[in-house]
């Protein structure tokens, strides 16, 4: 299905890896003139390097989508790099599982901060451009912890709890605007949050309640399809929506 992206200018956040790094990547190779913003410099530049070595057009900034400051300049980086935003990909964030009564305030703070409040920053500076843009749209990426309870994950749930529905109220606001707001939900997919994740101590049942059917993890590309197919105009009718990509696991 040819998605029609060529005319897009596309900010991604958490750009240097995993589901926003595989999103960057489709997103350019789709015809998307793709802007990668994330805190890792260095990644950043060699995933920019890696996109306009194959023709198709990307530039780095750094972000820290906690700072409203760092939110600014890179917006306003990226809109005078390329004449305007048409579609914010919000794929920066943190997770981790800790006990509840081993969870302490900096650490909620943190979670809250990036995954939440750095939403929020984003889509704010986001929208004047995206007011002005024909097809515009924001592409959420929440959890199926942001659906579902799960265990050692209460800062993380909260957040992405907050992710959906700021999505929803955004969606509601925004849809006389012609600005489209949808997230996606993935359950597990293979990247470094997930393989980084210290469980020691925890209790292996409660965390297997989250799994799907087959046991299995998806892959960054899995969640990007959406992502692309969200910020096409195939998905004009579309706005409001929280997609789980989980193999079944909220099922
Ligand atoms: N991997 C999973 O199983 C899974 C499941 C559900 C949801 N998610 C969500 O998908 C998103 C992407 O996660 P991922 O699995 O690709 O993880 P990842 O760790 O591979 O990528 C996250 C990126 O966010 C960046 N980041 C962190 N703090 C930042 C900040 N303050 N400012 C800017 N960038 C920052 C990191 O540098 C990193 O590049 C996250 O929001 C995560 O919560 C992941």
């Amino acid at each position: 299905m040819d998605l029609h992206l060529g005319g897009r200018v596309v900010a991604v956040t958490g750009a240097a890896s995993g589901i926003g790094r595989a999103t960057a990547l489709l997103l350019a190779a789709e015809g998307a003139r793709v802007a990668c913003l994330d805190v890792q410099e260095a990644a950043l530049h060699a995933l920019a390097d890696e996109i306009t070595g194959t023709g198709r057009t990307a530039f780095a900034h750094r972000l820290d989508v906690t700072d409203p400051e760092s939110v600014e300049v890179a917006i306003a980086a990226v809109t005078a790099r390329f004449g305007g935003l048409s579609t914010l990909v919000n794929a920066a964030g943190v997770g981790g599982m800790v006990q509840f009564a081993d969870l302490k305030l900096a650490e909620w703070n943190r979670v809250i901060a990036i995954n939440l409040t750095g939403t929020y920053l984003t889509c704010h500076a986001a929208l004047p451009h995206l007011l002005a843009a024909e097809g515009a749209s924001i592409v959420n990426i929440s959890s199926i912890a942001g659906i579902k309870g799960q265990a050692y994950s209460a800062a993380y749930c909260a957040s992405k709890g907050g992710v959906a529905l700021l999505t929803r109220a955004l969606a509601n606001e925004l849809a006389r605007k012609k600005v489209r707001v949808n997230a996606i939900c993935p359950g597990g997919v293979m990247t470094p949050l997930i393989a980084g994740m210290n469980l020691e101590g925890l209790d292996m049942d409660l965390i297997g309640r989250m799994q799907n059917p087959t046991f299995s993890l998806g892959q960054p590309d899995d969640v990007a399809n959406l992502v692309a197919y969200l910020a096409s105009d195939r998905a004009s009718y579309i706005t409001g929506a929280c997609y789980a990509i989980d193999g079944g696991a909220v099922a």
